[in-house]
């Protein structure tokens, strides 16, 4: 068995001036983006709402995580706010005036399973408030490399509601039952400290350096094999969803299949010639 075309099927080459001039002329109104090198930057952008994430912008958010995953160059994605605030969470002023029917139509909760659906690494670099849907969109990224100053919580309790956007169910798996209980049920958030502590964040580092550090991660990333780097993501993701039996047959599945392919020959390869391995995806 072989591996042809791109790691990512959805993939078309898109070449360096297409796409530079695609995001130049790309317009968004709550979000922003960049492409530096082989990782795509998202800034989630209204400042005067603390990043909530209204219809609006998710949709928005929905459309740039696409089109980084169909970019062949593109190898990682990372999503962060500003110093002062990732995200207040979920538009309480749109969903003030939502009944059930409006909430469903809108979709928004759906829209963060999207996520998982990407083959790229996505990660969130936090700082300052991530709260409620802040929070759950962070957690539904891959890593997560938080400012020392960061306040992560679930305080939708405050406003008469509760997590809805995967909350109860990440927030459990990443910190465990009781934690996850006191947050959601207190609303109070905890430091980025603790959340380290707990298992809610992969790294912190002082306030001015969670971006520097989250792209330098992201670059490190984007020098392995993307194959394995995909199905490396789609295997850990299993873990959540699947016991440890089927969870290890389909690792050894996967990892049987990429024994036949480019980039297991060229690492395998220049592991033995000493030299920097060039991988293509195949
Ligand atoms: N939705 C809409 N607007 C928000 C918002 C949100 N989640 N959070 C803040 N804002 C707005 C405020 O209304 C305010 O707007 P105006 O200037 O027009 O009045 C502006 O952002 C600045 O906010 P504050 O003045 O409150 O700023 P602060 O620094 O004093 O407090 C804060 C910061 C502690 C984050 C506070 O804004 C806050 O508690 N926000 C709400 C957090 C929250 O409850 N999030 C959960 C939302 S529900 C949810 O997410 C459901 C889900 O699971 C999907």
């Amino acid at each position: 068995m072989s591996f042809t075309g791109s790691a990512h099927p959805s993939a078309k080459t898109i070449s360096r001036a297409e796409k530079d001039s695609h995001l130049s002329d790309k317009e968004f109104s709550n979000i922003r983006t960049q492409v530096e090198g082989d990782i795509g930057l998202i800034f989630l952008n209204r400042p005067s709402a603390l990043n909530a994430l209204s219809s609006g912008l998710m949709s928005e958010l929905v459309e740039a995580i696409n089109w980084f995953e169909a970019n062949g160059e593109i190898r990682c994605i990372v999503i962060t706010g500003s110093e002062k605030v990732f995200s207040a969470g979920a538009d309480i002023k749109e969903m003030s005036v939502w009944i059930s029917a409006e909430a469903l139509k809108q979709a928004n909760l759906e829209r963060f399973d999207l996520l998982k659906k990407i083959s790229k690494p996505i990660i969130a670099a936090i700082s300052g408030f991530a709260l409620g849907g802040g929070l759950e969109l962070a957690m539904a990224c891959d890593i997560i490399v938080a400012a020392e100053g960061a306040k992560l919580g679930q305080p939708e309790i405050n406003v008469g509601v509760f997590p809805g956007a995967g909350g109860t169910q990440r927030l459990t798996r990443a910190v465990g039952k009781y934690k996850a209980m006191e947050m959601i049920l207190t609303g109070v958030p905890i430091g980025a400290r603790e959340a380290l502590a707990h298992g809610l964040v992969s790294r912190v580092v002082p306030n001015e350096l969670y971006l520097a550090e989250a792209k330098k991660l992201a670059h490190e990333i984007a020098q392995k094999s993307p194959l394995a780097v995909s199905i490396a993501k789609e295997s850990i993701l299993k873990a959540h969803e699947t016991t440890l039996t089927e969870g290890l047959a389909f690792e050894r599945r996967n990892f049987y299949m990429m024994m036949s392919s480019e980039d297991k020959q060229e690492g395998m390869k220049a592991f033995l010639e000493k030299r920097k391995p060039n991988y293509r995806g195949r």
